[in-house]
């Protein structure tokens, strides 16, 4: 019998056990820093430089060599290796661990924090420094509109046609670390009720838990490494 078609969905709470903050947790970003002063183009329209140096500050923590991928990201490229079936990864982080961590068939729907966008022309590139209004676009050559390539609030995710394919098609959905706070993402797991296993892994309940089918509590290094181990078992090559 053919592997079903697997989505996974991840959220800042993978990234935890690596070092990296959550948002809503009680020492999140969001206890830190308001959303309306940072992750909005009203606030960057507002005050570009406030919004670079939130930014900065985050990309910067991705060139410490002390941020590494954790078990749970590596479990996660391993399925993807090893998976049968159609496979993808649908992130809403913007840091870079699951591509270091080996993960090939992966989306970012919120962007990513080591991309850059030019507002002039649209073009994205792979920009690991820190950014300003000062500088020029390589493309075009024009500044004052480079800006992290990072979905703002009010802003549409990237590739949902390519997520509502691979949800039309899963018969396995699992979400993991993720607060279920912010649609769209928080709504694929009704997308698939009914039609799909639906299981969420995190450390404590989140707001769609009674969406699911199953829930595997524990932090991520633990349990995801465990559902690899399962999915791999039944349907693996
Ligand atoms: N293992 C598993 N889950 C964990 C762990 C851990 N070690 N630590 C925390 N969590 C869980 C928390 O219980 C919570 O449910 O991770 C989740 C983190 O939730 P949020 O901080 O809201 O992050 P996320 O769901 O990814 O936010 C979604 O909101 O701010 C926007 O664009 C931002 O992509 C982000 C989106």
């Amino acid at each position: 019998m053919r592997a079903p078609g697997l989505v996974i969905l991840t959220g800042a709470g993978i990234s935890r056990e690596s070092g990296l903050a959550t948002f809503r947790d009680p020492d999140g970003i969001w206890a830190k820093v308001r959303i309306e002063d940072v992750a909005t183009p009203e606030a960057f329209a507002r005050d570009p430089a406030r919004v670079h140096a939130f930014y900065n500050a985050r990309r910067a923590q991705l060139r410490d060599p002390a941020l590494q991928p954790n078990a749970a990201h590596l479990a996660l490229a391993e399925l993807d290796r090893r998976w049968p079936g159609e496979f993808l990864l649908v992130t809403q982080n913007v840091d870079n661990l699951h591509e270091r961590a080996g993960t090939r068939r992966l989306l970012h729907m919120h962007g990513e924090l080591m991309k850059a966008r030019c507002r002039h022309c649209q073009t994205v590139r792979l920009w690991e420094e820190d950014l300003s209004t000062a500088v020029a676009c390589p493309a075009c050559g024009r500044a004052g509109g480079m800006r992290p390539h990072v979905v703002w609030f009010g802003e549409m995710p990237l590739e949902m046609e390519r997520i509502g394919r691979a949800l039309e098609g899963c018969g396995i959905f699992a979400a993991i670390g993720t607060s279920g706070h912010v649609y769209p993402a928080a709504g694929f797991v009704a997308e698939v009720a009914g039609r799909a296993r639906t299981i969420e892994l995190n450390i404590a309940a989140s707001e769609v838990a009674s969406d699911f089918d199953e829930a595997m509590l524990g932090p991520a290094t633990e349990t995801v490494p465990r559902l690899v181990a399962e999915l791999l078992a039944e349907w693996g090559d």
